[in-house]
């Protein structure tokens, strides 16, 4: 090898090492990746927690007027202790968000209130199957927002918020099942075709079986 070819090969490692990047360690991409994940499932969560949070004032307001327009007093009563729960719903989600130093959305939480009573005064005119109908619905999208919010409340590392979220995601499922119990063979079916039936209601915990029901922490009212 001549002294040349050595001075060559010497700069051309100069080189490399001027611009070799080290990879990082395998511990340092795994730890970047989870806190990443972390980080997406906290925002995911206030997301989540933020829109229940005015959801639930409309749906209470809604319920108010829908319960006042029945004539079953067996209606109304079920109806008002919806409304109950929707409004105990609120203050468990207002206290996560404090908890993680959120605020809810002011703008969202005027327009809950507008969409809310417009609704409940709506079920005067409405008749008795669109609210019924379109509570059913409404209930059965609820399900799924805290079913989603437990996952990023235990992805986030917020997981004793876990329990709660499940307790509320299974009296949303109560919900659904009283609305559809009372459209289910009504003549409008025909007309307004059932929404997808939610799972089983065991199956909100099945991916949580390290979750134990705590006495006093109830989702319901
Ligand atoms: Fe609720
Ligand atoms: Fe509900």
């Amino acid at each position: 090898m001549s002294p040349g070819s050595t001075t060559q090969s010497g700069a051309r490692g100069d080189v490399n090492e001027r611009t070799f990047i080290p990879p990082a360690p395998r511990g340092a991409h795994t730890n970047a990746r989870s806190h990443m994940e972390t980080s997406n499932s906290r925002r995911d969560l206030v997301g989540i927690l933020k829109l229940a949070y005015s959801g639930e004032r409309a749906a209470a307001y809604a319920y108010r007027g829908h319960a006042r327009a029945v004539t079953d007093p067996e209606e109304r009563d079920r109806i008002r202790a919806i409304e109950e729960e929707e409004w105990h719903h609120r203050n468990l989600v207002g206290e996560m968000l404090g908890v993680l130093g959120e605020r809810p959305s002011a703008v969202r939480e005027a327009r809950a209130a507008i969409v809310g009573r417009t609704l409940g005064l709506l079920c005067f005119l409405s008749g008795w199957f669109l609210p019924m109908y379109a509570a059913g619905k409404l209930e059965s999208r609820n399900i799924k927002e805290y079913e989603a919010a437990a996952r990023h409340a235990r992805a986030s590392g917020h997981g004793e918020f876990t329990e709660c979220l499940l307790e509320m995601a299974e009296v949303e499922w109560d919900h659904e099942a009283y609305f559809r119990s009372r459209i289910i063979g009504h003549r409008w079916v025909r007309w307004f075709p059932l929404w997808q039936s939610p799972p089983p209601r065991e199956t909100i915990r099945s991916a949580y079986p390290d979750e134990h029901r705590k006495p006093g922490n109830s989702g319901g009212a």
